[in-house]
């Protein structure tokens, strides 16, 4: 049983990487939990689980060059699979290959976490969102990341993909929180998973190339990520059906 989320967000540096990888772990408590970096033009996550000298990653699956039980690496309790950085291997990946790669993925895991791109301007950018069950919509509590974030739920709609919840990152004491969860809560479908205060500990856990729970595990942003991961409602669907989506799923050319 599985269901497939996608870290989402209308706007880069909002904390999507850090959440994918924060929500993991916290699942990864009560389900076996496989986070994909799925960003595969920006790709973060191997700096985030000290992986930046893994010798397969997931441009090497996108190039057919390695199946994506050969990219997955056991850290902090989740199954990772990193993503290379080189221009080279984003440019010889061919994005539609992640189709089979999340299908194999799915018949082995519980909760299946896409760290994604930020803006949907291209098809390796949007698949993890068309891919997923439902989005997971990363924002910071302004106006401008709010309504970017929801043209990320118009698209997911679009292709049938729900939103499991938005998870606000990055809050300050002076945002004024009450009033941008108030409009969320009206225009999202999806609940207000937690809030995540602005604070040193994502930093440095990445400079300690580790994630946050790992890291950091007593933090308030640590904290506020378990309970952002208690309110979500996994709903496991079957494998095999979960995995016959991915395989057959049609990707747009343009959003
Ligand atoms: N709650 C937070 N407080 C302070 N810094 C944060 C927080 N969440 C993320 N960051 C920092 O913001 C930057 C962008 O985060 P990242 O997870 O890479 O975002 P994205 O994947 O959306 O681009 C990183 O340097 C990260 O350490
Ligand atoms: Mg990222």
């Amino acid at each position: 049983m599985v269901e497939a989320f996608a870290v989402a967000s209308g706007k880069g540096g909002v904390g999507k990487t850090t959440s994918t990888l924060a929500l993991g772990m916290a699942l990864a408590k009560e389900y076996d939990v496989t986070v994909v970096d799925a960003d595969t033009g920006m790709a973060n996550i191997l700096f985030h689980t000290g992986l930046a000298d893994a010798d397969t990653t997931l441009h090497d699956v996108l190039r057919d060059d390695a199946t994506v039980f050969e990219a997955a690496y056991n850290r902090f309790g989740l199954r990772v699979v990193p993503c290379g950085t080189s221009l080279a291997g984003f440019r010889d990946a061919d994005p539609t290959r992640l189709r089979n790669a999340v299908a194999a993925l799915a018949r082995d895991t519980d909760v299946l976490l896409l760290d994604s791109a930020a803006a949907l301007g291209s098809k390796g950018a949007v698949l993890p969102v068309v891919l997923a069950d439902r989005v997971i919509v990363v924002v910071e509590p302004t106006i401008p990341s709010v309504s970017d974030a929801l043209k990320v739920q118009e698209y997911a709609t679009s292709y049938g993909t729900g939103v499991a919840g938005v998870l606000f990152n990055r809050v300050r004491d002076d945002d004024a929180i009450d009033a941008i969860e108030e409009k969320v809560t009206r225009y999202f479908t999806g609940p207000v998973l937690g809030s995540v205060p602005e604070s040193p500990s994502p930093r440095s856990a990445r400079r300690a190339s580790e994630p946050l729970l790992a890291h950091a595990p007593d933090s308030v942003a640590a904290h506020a990520y378990r309970e952002a991961a208690l309110a979500l409602d996994v709903q496991t669907g079957d494998s095999e059906t979960v995995a016959d989506r991915f395989r057959s799923a049609v990707i747009p050319d343009r959003p």
